[in-house]
């Protein structure tokens, strides 16, 4: 047996197997092959959640979660968020290299050209109420998106997949941008499109009556880096979504809507929101051991702590430290980063948070960033939705280019009724308890 096979010892059979390894790992199907009869269906896995499963070959991101590594198509993001922009960062995860400067050029005039959105779009945002959550009229406007390009379901043609990427990351922005003025009742403001691409999105929330939205160069680089900490992060549970709705060969604007629903969940991207409420309700540095404790006593857990992957620091926590250092320079200090910073200290010197490794997460801090620049905590998500869409369409298209993928549909382990008879109305003594909640 060479050092690319292992050998299993079947300890009910006493058959010997030997599989092979496909880099590393063992191709589920491979088990298949142990069984204890002739009408046994063979051996599967059983991995809820996914802790040990690869699902996918992938070349876009690479995650160290020991070392405390993460690099863009080997880029480390440290380097890319010192030296990019983030519509660069966007082509880089897309088409796999960094792109020249008229490369460049031809890419953000693309994108750029995508900004608008249909004015029936428009409207449709105009039917939610006064106070709907912007995330979830984020979900609802990128799946309406679909009603008005039918084009976007030949997914299987290249050009069409290219098109709507450009819709699509042109499009955030402004959708992201009017769900947060109509969660404040204001009238939307257009694209301007001699502005880049974040400086666009800022103009499209916050100009008011002025003519030209003046942008502040210091903020408007801050949330260019944020958008390229936020762009990707390998098989997270929305990328997973993206690439389950996408196997189906759905309609992107659909999928990306379903990857954003599943990124608005409170343990995803939903936790920027969840951070700040936590920072609120601690409320000072002096309520932060009694808060402690609670989370020790199990009764919730530390927003913004702990991930499946990094078990030592998140390499994006420590760059937008930096980064809120710049934004306080303009906007003033937020007082909740010194709640976030003493809780941190006190919680890294835990052993409950050390033996489990939790460390702060990317969405620790960004939320305190957020709301210093203006935004309201409803509105966290939305921005980590707009960068991450590049993300999701980058494994999209990695999934239906990749010759072994097909339509997902995982196993189970059946553990409900044998077969049973059913027994008329007039013999039924009562229905099940369903289980409360
Ligand atoms: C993102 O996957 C990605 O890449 C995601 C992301 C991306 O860029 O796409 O990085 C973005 O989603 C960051 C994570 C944001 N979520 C939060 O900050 C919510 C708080 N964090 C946790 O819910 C949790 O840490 C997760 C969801 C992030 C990870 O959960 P896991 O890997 O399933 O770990 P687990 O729940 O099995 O926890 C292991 C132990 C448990 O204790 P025991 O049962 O062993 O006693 O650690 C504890 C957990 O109770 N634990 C926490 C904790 N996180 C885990 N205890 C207190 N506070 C926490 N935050």
């Amino acid at each position: 047996m060479g050092n690319d096979a292992i050998r299993i010892t079947d300890a009910r059979t006493d058959a010997q197997y030997e599989l092979p390894l496909f880099k590393g790992a063992v191709r589920a199907m491979e088990l298949r092959k142990i069984k204890t009869g002739p009408d046994d269906f063979g051996m599967m896995t059983y991995d809820p959640a996914f802790l040990n499963t690869a699902s996918c070959q992938s070349a876009i991101t690479y995650i160290d979660g020991d070392r405390g590594i993460l690099r863009y198509r080997g880029y480390p993001i440290e380097q890319l968020a010192q030296h990019c922009t983030f519509l660069e960062v966007a082509y880089l995860l897309l088409k796999g290299e960094l792109p020249s400067a008229p490369e460049l050029k031809e890419w953000v005039g693309a994108v750029t050209y995508h900004t608008m959105i249909h004015e029936t779009t428009k409207k449709f945002l105009e039917g939610f109420r006064y106070d709907a959550h912007p995330v979830a009229m984020f979900v609802s406007t990128v799946a309406a998106l679909a009603t008005v390009y039918p084009d976007s379901r030949n997914v299987l043609d290249g050009d069409v997949r290219a098109l709507q990427i450009l819709r699509l990351i042109g499009k955030v922005p402004t959708i992201a941008a009017y769900c947060y003025r109509h969660s404040l009742g204001y009238p939307y403001v257009y694209p301007d499109n001699e502005l880049a691409y974040t400086e666009n999105f800022m103009n499209m929330l916050w100009r008011m009556m002025e003519r030209r939205y003046q942008v502040n160069p210091v903020l408007a680089r801050a949330l260019d880096v944020l958008f390229i900490l936020h762009a990707d992060h390998e098989q997270n549970c929305s990328a997973n979504v993206m690439r389950a709705v996408g196997s189906s060969q759905a309609d992107p604007f659909l999928a990306t809507a379903a990857s954003a629903a599943a990124l608005s969940g409170p343990l995803h991207g939903g936790a920027n929101e969840e951070v700040l409420k936590m920072l609120d309700e601690i409320g000072s540095k002096q309520n932060i051991p009694a808060y402690i404790e609670k989370v020790k006593a199990g009764q919730f857990k530390l927003m913004g702590f702990g991930h499946r992957v990094y078990k030592n620091f998140d390499p994006r926590a420590s760059i937008i430290k930096w980064t809120a250092e710049q934004v306080f320079e303009v906007v003033g200090r937020n007082p909740k980063l010194d709640i976030a910073l003493e809780l941190e200290r006190i919680a890294l010197e835990d052993e409950y948070f050390v033996k489990r490794k939790l460390y702060p997460n990317v969405d620790f801090y960004s939320g305190i960033i957020y709301q210093a620049m203006g935004f309201k905590p409803e509105m966290f998500t939305v921005l980590f939705a707009i960068p991450r869409t590049v993300g999701w369409l980058a494994q999209w298209q990695e999934m239906l280019t990749d010759p072994e993928q097909k339509i997902a549909r995982p196993r189970q382990i059946y553990v409900g009724h044998e077969a049973r008879d059913v027994v008329p109305m007039s013999k039924r003594t009562s229905g099940a308890l369903l289980p409360s909640d």
